[in-house]
């Protein structure tokens, strides 16, 4: 019988990283390690880290100074930090800041209960030959109706933002069988939505039956699955959206109406400069047949203002492609130099005029998503329960559309794929009754 041990998980960043987490937790677990959400009583704590933009990155640090007090009163206490600043920064942690035990990046981490049993301050930012999901337990934990599942990994793109090629490493996608297995065993534990990620999950091309898969096969195989109701899929990159993937829009009941597909800038000089390799026109020629496949899907993107270069024509012209598009969901931030990449050399925006940029442009956003929540009012939609409500009697769950909605059922249970009405529409969420009836 080994020993108990606690461990407290932090974790920054993106969905890959939650995803990371829980796998991360459950390689200790087999070395004994049980998780705790008060990092006062930690065995070891993990910080599990986004390094996208300036900002994300900075707070590992300050985390890292609260938790000095706490070893020092706790001196075994472990700290390790993983994910992409853990990547990008590698030994370096360990020189700026004496707590930290152990640093692992993201494509090393199933070495982590190796690297627990060794002891003493120790680095392993590899990226190994084996997969490290083959090396990984079996998939146990479970936070409800709805999962996360990695089908890709890291990005050959090279935005000249963006530090994920370097962070992540080349693309690369588990095999078809790992991934059907993987699901089926989340479905087997309850799970009714699974979400595919992948930092450029639409490149997915996978090793499967008779070659190699696309993601619009692998989500038509996983449509398959007795009792998994839902899918979806993040992050798109536009020059990605083959064919078949836009007809499973139009034709797999499970796919659910909504895609996150980041364009980052309206103006075609700036997405030259960016390297993303398609033009605004490209993106609503897309944006077109995708909608032409499944009229009401919902539009969401990524946007970064203040771009090294970026004027005022070109923040207009950003302006333009989203009142063109119509998003009911959207990402905006400030550019944000990084280490190592290209743009990181070009001379920035000054700050002022990139704030206000980025105000005027989620002032635009939120207009528009407001006005596709409150169009909702009356209609029917799904919804799956992910929990109860704080208010007595309530459910809450998602829509079809991702829109969050609370919904008055003291009959509800988690996992429930209820038909509600729409009744209420307020900043981030609807109200909703339910309805009786077949779904
Ligand atoms: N693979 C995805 C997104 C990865 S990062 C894609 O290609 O769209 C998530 C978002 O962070 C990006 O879409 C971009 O909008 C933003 N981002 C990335 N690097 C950034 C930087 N240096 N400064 C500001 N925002 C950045
Ligand atoms: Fe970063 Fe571009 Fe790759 Fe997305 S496609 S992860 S923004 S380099
Ligand atoms: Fe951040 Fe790495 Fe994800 S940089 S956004 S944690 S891929």
């Amino acid at each position: 019988m080994t020993e108990v041990k606690k461990l407290f998980v932090k974790t920054y960043g993106c969905q890959m990283n939650v995803y990371d987490s829980e796998r991360m937790a459950e390689a200790l677990g087999a070395s004994g390690y049980v998780t705790t959400d008060v990092v006062e009583d930690a065995d070891m704590v993990l910080l599990n880290t986004c390094h996208i933009r300036e900002k994300a990155s900075e707070k590992l640090y300050s985390d890292l100074g609260r938790l000095r007090a706490l070893k020092v009163a706790k001196p075994g206490m472990k700290v390790g930090v993983a994910g992409c600043v853990a990547q990008a920064e590698g030994a370096e942690i360990l020189r700026r800041s004496p707590v930290v035990d152990l640093v692992v990046g993201p494509q090393a981490y199933h070495r982590l209960p190796q690297m627990v049993e060794a002891g003493g301050r120790l680095v392993d930012t590899d990226f190994p030959v084996e997969d490290k999901f083959s090396q990984l337990p079996e998939r146990k934990s479970l936070r409800g109706p709805t999962a996360f599942l990695t089908a890709q990994e890291g990005c050959d793109k090279f935005c000249a933002f963006c530090v994920v090629p370097y962070t992540r490493g080349a693309e690369v996608s588990r095999p078809v069988a790992r991934l059907l297995d993987e699901a089926r065993g989340l479905v087997a534990q309850g799970v009714r939505e699974i979400t595919l990620l992948g930092q450029n999950v639409n490149a997915y091309h996978g090793a499967g039956p008779g070659g190699t898969w696309g993601l619009a096969r692998l989500l038509r195989a996983l449509a398959q699955i007795d009792g998994l109701a839902r899918l979806r899929y993040t992050t798109s990159h536009p020059n990605d959206m083959e064919d078949d993937l836009i007809a499973a829009h139009g034709d797999l009941p499970q796919l659910m109406p909504y895609l996150h597909l980041p364009v980052q800038s309206g103006s075609d000089r700036i997405l030259k400069a960016m390297n993303r390799k398609h033009s605004a026109e490209s993106y609503l020629r897309l944006i077109e047949r995708i909608r032409a496949a499944r009229p009401d899907i919902l539009l969401s993107s990524d946007f970064i203002v203040g771009f090294p270069g970026e004027t005022d024509a070109d923040h207009q012209a950003t302006l333009d492609l989203i009142r063109a598009v119509g998003f009911g969901a959207a990402f905006s931030f400030k550019y944000s130099a990084r280490p190592g990449t290209p743009a990181a050399e070009k001379s920035p925006v000054p700050a002022e005029i990139a704030d206000a940029r980025l105000q005027d442009l989620q002032a635009l956003i939120t207009a528009q998503q407001r006005a596709m929540q409150d169009a909702m009012v009356g209609r029917e939609v799904q919804v799956l329960y992910e929990k109860p409500g704080r208010r007595e009697g309530q459910m809450v769950g998602k829509s079809d559309h991702l829109h969050a909605v609370h919904v008055q059922h003291p009959e509800g249970r988690v996992g429930q794929l209820m038909r509600v009405r729409i009744t209420g529409s307020s900043t981030n969420s609807l109200a909703a009754e339910p309805v009786s009836g077949p779904l």
